[in-house]
């Protein structure tokens, strides 16, 4: 798809693309009114991103309440990987997605489970990670993807986030505050 006017952000993508392809991990937020094109943004990353392997989320507002349940969206395929995590690591993450019982597990544990999970996969290839919607993450997962954002470094791993800038966030232009406690990364 041809996306009109919107070369400087797509110059951006490039940049970001090639620095993962070089090894060094990125996260970044595009965040704007509804309509003016985000997911068509995320579309063209994907697309540029050919060479590298795919995970994809998106914030579902009817789901916002559901803990975990973006995380799923975008790890749900990783989890042929869970066995090479350390131990209390994988169970925190095998009961946040209900694969064995248990206590709701440390929010902490579960961050460092979905680092280890991301940096396991892109061991392989580069990983792009696409969250779209952001605005609609429930919390847990937003926390869990906002701490592992934080946290690769030296990893081939983009995390690229899509969200909804409220009108009175757009008013203070500039400051690109978020709307709420989010994904923010940098
Ligand atoms: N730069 C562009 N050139 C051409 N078409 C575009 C461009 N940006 C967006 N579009 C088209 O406009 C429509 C809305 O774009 P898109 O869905 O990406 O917006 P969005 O910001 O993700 O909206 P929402 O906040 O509802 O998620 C889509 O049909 C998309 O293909
Ligand atoms: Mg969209």
């Amino acid at each position: 798809m041809t996306l009109w006017g919107r070369r400087q952000q797509c110059e951006v993508l490039d940049g970001l693309l090639a620095e993962v392809r070089a090894g060094r991990s990125r996260a970044l937020v595009v965040r704007g009114a509804p309509g003016i094109g985000k997911t068509a943004l995320l579309g063209y990353a994907a697309e540029t991103a050919q060479d590298f392997q795919v995970a994809r989320a998106e914030g579902i507002e009817s789901e916002m309440e559901l803990p975990f349940a973006a995380l799923h969206q975008l790890c749900g395929r990783m989890l042929g990987r869970l066995d090479r995590l350390p131990g209390p690591q994988r169970d925190a993450l095998g009961v946040a997605f209900g694969l064995w019982s248990g206590s709701a597990p440390e929010r902490f544990l579960v961050g460092l489970a979905v680092l280890g999970l991301l940096s396991e996969v892109a061991a392989d290839r580069p990983l792009l990670c696409l969250v779209d919607d952001a605005q609609w993450l429930d919390r847990a997962s937003a926390q869990a993807l906002a701490f592992a954002a934080r946290r690769l470094l030296a990893d081939p791993v983009a995390l690229l986030f899509a969200a909804r800038q409220c009108a009175p966030c757009r008013a203070r232009s500039g400051l690109a505050s978020p709307c709420r406690p989010g994904p923010a990364a940098g």
